[in-house]
């Protein structure tokens, strides 16, 4: 009797026990009936290159790359998408024909949270980043995309966010600064917190003045409980203030798209994950 071998998918990272993506992607496969399976590899920086390769060498389809091994994974694949290349980094690898492909759906998965799953309109507002490390870099081409009026990136350290304005600020819409210096008189629609801050367990100090009412903010992070930032923002008066749940659950949609060739329904894995976590 012939046995059906399923596909097989991961996430590589480093600690990576923690990672959702199992769980999502499981349910993701129930929901589109497709058969496969999703294991966590947790490989150290010193190891990746060979644990990768193996994984393919035994018939691996794709696997997820996380922290912090987003930007080494650059350098290993055959192929770069264009946002995998504008982003430089990699969320996700689809081995196919003896060739690694690299791509980066972490962008697109917020600017699907974002439009789709919050209805919030990205053109022409006004956008404040906090943080200038590789997950504001995710995130920018796929926001400047979007056409804003502007985006002020807001860093600890100036010359790293000033890095990044050379990097993306063709469009001329984009500006670097101190987290002191964010302008009081300016009114964002949208804060997007990009800093690693919160997983340390610590608080910069955030521009107040960015806060309105009407500010939406939004945390890359997530977290079973309001993450620092959230909290932050929640206290300086913001009346919408998220997590990056939804997010996650786009970017890995988007990935499961790219190895399987259908869209899963996120919206009810977000409720699911959500209230399994708290
Ligand atoms: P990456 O490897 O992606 O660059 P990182 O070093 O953890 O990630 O930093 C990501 C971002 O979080 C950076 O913008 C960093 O600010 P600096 O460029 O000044 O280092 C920011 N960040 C991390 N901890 C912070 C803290 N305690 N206060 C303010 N910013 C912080």
């Amino acid at each position: 009797m012939e046995t059906e071998s399923i596909d097989r998918y991961g996430v590589v990272g480093f600690p990576v026990s923690h990672s959702r993506s199992p769980v999502i992607h499981r349910l993701f496969a129930l929901q589109t009936r497709q058969n496969l399976q999703y294991e966590l590899l947790q490989v150290e920086p010193e190891r990746l290159t060979s644990a990768i390769v193996q994984f393919a060498r035994e018939g691996g389809k794709g696997l997820n790359v996380t922290v912090p091994h987003k930007s080494a994974v650059v350098n290993l694949v055959d192929q770069l998408s264009e946002r995998a290349t504008t982003a430089g980094a990699v969320n996700t690898l689809v081995f196919q024909d003896g060739e690694i492909f690299g791509d980066n759906t972490d962008g697109s998965g917020l600017m699907r949270d974002l439009t789709r799953n919050l209805k919030l309109d990205v053109r022409d507002a006004a956008i404040l980043i906090l943080g200038a490390g590789g997950a504001a870099r995710g995130v920018l081409g796929p926001l400047l995309a979007a056409q804003p009026a502007e985006i002020t990136i807001a860093n600890r350290t100036l010359s790293k966010a000033e890095e990044l304005v050379e990097r993306f600020g063709a469009a001329g819409n984009l500006t670097a600064c101190r987290f002191r210096d964010v302008s009081a008189v300016e009114g964002y629609a949208l804060v997007i917190n990009a800093t690693s801050a919160g997983l340390k367990g610590e608080i910069p100090p955030y521009p107040e003045a960015a806060i309105t009412p009407d500010t939406f903010c939004y945390d890359l992070s997530y977290g079973l409980t309001p993450t620092p930032f959230s909290r932050w923002a929640t206290s300086r008066g913001a009346t919408r203030s998220v997590m990056g749940w939804g997010m996650l659950v786009e970017q890995a949609a988007e990935s499961f798209h790219l190895w399987r060739g259908v869209r899963p329904d996120t919206a009810p894995v977000l409720r699911q994950i959500v209230i399994s976590a708290s």
